[in-house]
């Protein structure tokens, strides 16, 4: 295997400016998830969810399904290993890496579940087959290993009436309260903007690289 100290990438494919930045991150994040998709990003809504479980920071990635600037949403199984992390310390960091634009958002927030009516929109908005494997699949819990999940979901599917969303699956919505955009620049001179909220006003700042 390659060395992986000799894994070396000159990133080169934009700059930002303090001067330039928005006032406020909500107007430059749309910017970039929208650059995000027109560069054909692979999985451009998908970041890494960093709860807290009992000291230990928690990381796995999931997909944003919706933002404005009330926060950023995305779904799951409340009872999962995630949910129950969010339920005994809401406050999480979300991290977007685009490797294609050479760029990270991260971003701190709190999080809170959706009502039951918006969890509802989105969930009977998916494919009958993802609504049916969510009913089946109690996220995160250890199960036998021979249990067959494909054919269990096959079975429900052929009782559509039953095909109701559990009030354990729904959207979580993130109110953050810190972003910070990075550019990779050569020669690891990144460039790096954190926008910062207090009494409800944004403030931006460039960070050293
Ligand atoms: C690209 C990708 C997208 C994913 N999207 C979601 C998602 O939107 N919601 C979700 O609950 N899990 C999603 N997962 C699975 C999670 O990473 C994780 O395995 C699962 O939610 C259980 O996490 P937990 O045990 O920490 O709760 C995704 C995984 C990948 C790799």
């Amino acid at each position: 295997m390659t060395n992986l100290a000799d894994i070396r990438k000159i990133y080169m494919k934009g700059s930002i400016s303090l001067h330039e930045m928005p006032n406020e991150p909500f107007s430059a994040f749309k910017k970039w998830m929208s650059e995000a998709i027109e560069s054909q990003v692979h999985e451009p809504t998908a970041f890494t969810l960093s709860t807290s479980n009992d000291g230990f920071p928690d990381s796995r990635v999931v997909l944003l399904k919706d933002f404005n600037e009330k926060g950023l949403v995305f779904f799951t199984n409340y009872n999962s290993q995630k949910g129950q992390q969010i339920a005994t310390n809401p406050q999480i960091a979300m991290n977007f890496f685009w490797p294609e634009l050479e760029r990270q958002v991260r971003i701190l927030g709190i999080a809170e579940k959706i009502s039951p009516e918006e969890s509802d929109k989105y969930f009977y908005s998916r494919p009958i087959e993802s609504q049916a494997g969510a009913i089946i699949s109690l996220q995160s819990s250890a199960i036998d290993a021979d249990r067959n999940l494909e054919l269990e979901t096959q079975e429900l599917l052929k009782t559509p009436e039953k095909i109701i969303r559990p009030n354990h699956w729904g959207g979580i919505n993130i109110k953050p309260v810190q972003f910070e955009f990075w550019q990779g620049r050569p020669s690891r001179v990144h460039d790096r903007v954190r926008y910062k909220l207090a009494n409800q006003l944004w403030s931006k700042e460039r960070l050293a690289p």
